[in-house]
């Protein structure tokens, strides 16, 4: 892409040269690749280490990640966190990002309304997430949701009809393993309704699905490792 082309936004021209996570993080808080950056207070990148042998997509940052500056830390969040323990997977050794690195939102009064990012932001955002999956190298990755699943696999899909079955990893990564999900928000926005346990059980079994996937790596890394 050519520099400062305004018709064709991309976070191209913000990438570092070298690609460490800290690189990544810093030079992503100055990305002006689309036009979430104006309305947002914070750039949400990521939490996790390059070591990670999971990695977990989610949509974009939303109302409390933006002025806290990390992911998955309001209600979405919390959810999450319950379903990462069920499935037996320590949030601490996971690598948390989203497709969307700034908060898409309108206001509505003083409420701040999140907005689905539409496809140019995805792919605005994309050579971040490239870059992530460029240094974390991971083993496994699971897209929470239909955002992330178009992010991570380059094309629109059913959750529905995916969720279950294992994908190749992108060019980038062609090694991992790609599932995918629903996303925790989904879900929480059956609480206190029928069919939100059932909801909450089947993405713990998809995040199992992939925690055995994970693990299986791992081991077959370490005998090749010897
Ligand atoms: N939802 C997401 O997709 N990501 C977050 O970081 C928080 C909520
Ligand atoms: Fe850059 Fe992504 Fe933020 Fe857009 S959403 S400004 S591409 S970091």
């Amino acid at each position: 892409m050519e520099q400062g082309d305004a018709e064709r936004p991309g976070a191209e021209q913000w990438l570092p040269e070298r690609h460490t996570l800290s690189a990544l993080r810093s030079a992503a808080a100055d990305c002006r690749g689309c036009e979430l950056w104006r309305d947002a207070r914070h750039i949400v990148f990521s939490q996790g280490k390059a070591s990670a042998a999971m990695m977990l997509v989610g949509e974009q940052p939303g109302d409390r990640e933006d002025p806290e500056g990390e992911p998955f830390v309001g209600p979405a969040g919390e959810l999450l966190n319950r379903a990462l323990v069920e499935a037996h997977i320590d949030r601490g050794r996971v690598y948390l990002t989203n497709a969307v690195k700034h908060f898409r939102h309108h206001a509505s009064g003083k409420r701040r309304i999140h907005d689905k990012p539409a496809v140019v932001h995805i792919e605005a955002c994309h050579p971040w997430l490239e870059a992530e999956l460029q240094v974390v190298d991971p083993a496994v990755v699971v897209c929470l949701g239909a955002t992330a699943a178009r992010a991570v696999l380059g094309r629109p899909l059913s959750i529905g009809r995916s969720r279950g079955q294992r994908f190749d990893g992108p060019p980038t990564s062609p090694d991992a393993e790609v599932f995918v999900t629903t996303h925790p928000s989904a879900v929480l926005r059956l609480r206190g309704k029928d069919g939100f346990e059932e909801a909450f059980d089947s993405f713990v079994q998809d995040l199992q699905v992939a925690a055995q996937a994970s693990a299986g790596a791992s081991a077959a890394h370490e005998s090749r490792s010897g």
